[in-house]
């Protein structure tokens, strides 16, 4: 079984992530938002599913912005018992933190997301490999919703240089979605 070494890949990963110079991750996380408005997953996708990220992850409120501002339909996860479901938001005064992991959401009372609507979702991660395997925080909310029958958007990881696990132990599961494309700081 793997989960213990992803348990332990997931500590170490977070402690870099949270080491990371503030000075720094702003650099890094600006090098990531040009590239991603500069690419054609930002151009060519009109409903565009991604997460609200927490102080450690690459940041999102700003894209999140520009997405809004370019009159693309953005969605947000809310965290069920198992599963995400995904809201549109007009506006990021929209969300609610209401969970024990401080994380924004959309209220259940917006229009929830077809999942064969969306054209591109941006994915958070603790680490990832070189085979487009990430490592999430664990409770496998991305892998179940990511394997639904319907899902058929481009999944684009964001991701600081750092975050790749150099390590030639198999750390995956079967149960674990690859990426289709990153972006990484230059
Ligand atoms: N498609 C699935 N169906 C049922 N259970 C799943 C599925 N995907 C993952 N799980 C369960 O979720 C748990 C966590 O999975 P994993 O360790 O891969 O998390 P992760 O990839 O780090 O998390 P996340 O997907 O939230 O980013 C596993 O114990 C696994 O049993
Ligand atoms: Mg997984």
């Amino acid at each position: 079984m793997s989960s213990e070494i992803k348990q332990q890949l997931r500590m170490q990963y977070l402690k870099i992530l949270k080491n990371i110079d503030s000075k720094q991750k702003e650099q890094w996380d600006g090098s990531i938002l040009q590239q991603f408005i500069n690419s054609k997953y930002f151009h060519e996708a009109n409903t565009i599913a991604l997460y609200f990220s927490l102080p450690y992850e690459v940041e999102t409120t700003k894209i999140i912005k520009i997405l809004l501002e370019n009159k693309k339909k953005v969605a947000l996860p809310r965290m069920t018992e198992q599963n995400l479901v995904f809201y549109y938001i007009n506006s990021l005064d929209e969300l609610v933190v209401d969970n024990q992991w401080e994380i924004h959401q959309p209220k259940d009372t917006n229009q929830v997301v077809e999942t064969k609507d969306l054209d591109l979702i941006i994915l958070p991660l603790l680490g990832f490999n070189k085979k487009n395997y990430r490592l999430g925080h664990g409770r496998g909310y991305y892998d179940r919703f990511l394997s639904t029958p319907n899902f058929k958007a481009l999944k684009l990881a964001l991701a600081y240089k750092i975050q790749e696990i150099q390590l030639d132990v198999f750390f995956v599961d079967n149960w674990d979605v690859t990426f289709d494309a990153l972006i990484t700081n230059s």
